[in-house]
């Protein structure tokens, strides 16, 4: 059967995790899975908190009528002002409903946000390394992704974002907390960054920042997430609650559009058309209903935290170079040896599951997912002591 060259060309290209993942479960076949110490995805190992299932319970055996039909395609009015009143009270700028649109999680936002502010050829600047599924999201839409290498502690580098910047960039993604690094970027780069998009903007250019929030309540150590929307006036964040609601099956998110940006109605417009033709039609409705009072929520955070202190404390005393992750459950070391994909060969004879830097465009590096049960982050203890960089 003949498929598209450019769909098969992605799936070529495509997806080091789900590779990672896939020789997993072969070996989990052939070890037995309690032998496979498993760092490969990004599944959140919480449950939804208590009050959460208590009320989708509530609603499910509810007699709400046309509770299971369409909606407008921007969601339902009562979640969007739920979620409108949530974002007035973080970053106390006027929201309203009409600048929330709910999504299919956050990778269905943003197919959205890209879908409505692309023309063929447009590019989006990212980050490296970098969610290695933003090179599909944008190009499904004819955009063009270009990546912009990160300093070595995976923060920006403002110069060469500014650098990368000509007639066709359309808008810079980033996303923090970040996957596959951890970092969280402070305030001080963020309004930098900030400055250079203005500059861009004075001169006639508008580039809109789209902020990746999907990890925003994953944050550790008392640190604060800098709110974006005071920092920008183009600034569209997307989110989801896979992760600080542990729904990542469930597929619901947001797309939430600064009140600041002038002349906002045809782009939300545009949103919502296209949340429609991609055949989403509206997030699911059930989910919604729920999630709209569950903005101040989130799963225990002290598990994750947990987690990210006991393997960042493995991987320091096995002797490698990482960076403590401030957000997130990712961890990115680097590599003992420059070949990442060899490491993580050496890596599965132990039966540790990683996946290769090369994934998320910064080879000598490798991710680990550590959500995953504490006990396979103290097995993996002797190993990495074994492997580790000393
Ligand atoms: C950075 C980032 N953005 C977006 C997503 C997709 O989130 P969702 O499952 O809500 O679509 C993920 C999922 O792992 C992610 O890591």
């Amino acid at each position: 059967m003949s498929i598209s060259k450019s769909i098969s060309h992605s799936m070529k290209s495509s997806s080091w995790i789900r590779a990672m993942f896939e020789e997993g479960e072969k070996m989990k076949k052939k070890h037995g899975p309690e032998n496979i110490l498993d760092f490969t995805l990004g599944n959140p190992i919480t449950e939804p908190p208590k009050e959460f299932i208590e009320e989708l319970t509530r609603l499910v055996s509810s007699d709400i009528k046309g509770m299971h039909r369409y909606m407008s395609n921007s969601g339902y009015e009562f979640v969007r002002e739920e979620i409108a009143d949530y974002c007035t009270k973080k970053s106390r700028l006027p929201f309203t409903k009409d600048h929330i649109i709910m999504t299919v999680g956050a990778a269905g936002g943003l197919n959205v946000v890209f879908k409505a502010l692309l023309d063929p050829g447009n590019e989006v600047i990212v980050p490296n390394p970098y969610f290695v599924e933003f090179m599909f999201y944008i190009g499904n839409h004819g955009g063009v992704m270009k990546l912009v290498e990160t300093k070595d502690d995976f923060h920006l580098d403002i110069a060469s974002i500014e650098k990368a910047i000509n007639k066709k960039t359309r808008a810079i993604l980033i996303n923090s907390p970040n996957n596959p690094t951890g970092v969280v970027y402070t305030e001080e780069e963020l309004k930098e960054l900030a400055w250079v998009l203005r500059k861009k903007r004075d001169k006639g250019q508008r580039i809109f920042l789209i902020a990746d929030e999907a990890y925003r309540k994953l944050i550790y150590n008392g640190t604060v997430l800098p709110d974006v929307f005071n920092i920008y006036e183009d600034t569209i964040v997307v989110t989801c609650h896979s992760k600080d609601l542990g729904l990542a099956g469930e597929r619901i998110g947001y797309i939430a559009a600064s009140p600041s940006i002038t002349n906002i109605k045809p782009l939300m417009d545009a949103m919502i058309f296209a949340n429609r033709i991609l055949g989403f039609i509206n997030a699911p409705a059930i989910m919604q209903r729920v999630v709209g009072k569950f903005q101040n929520s989130s799963v225990d955070m002290m598990e994750y935290e947990r987690r990210r202190d006991a393997i960042y404390a493995i991987l320091v005393e096995s002797g490698f170079e990482v960076i403590k992750p401030l957000g997130a459950f990712y961890i990115f070391p680097k590599s003992p040896i420059p070949d990442d994909i060899q490491f993580v060969r050496e890596l599965q004879k132990h039966h540790i599951l990683g996946v290769p830097g090369i994934g998320f465009g910064r080879a000598g590096h490798f991710r680990l997912a550590y959500c995953v049960e504490m006990d396979v982050i103290e097995r993996s203890r002797k190993y990495f002591m074994e492997l580790g960089g000393r």
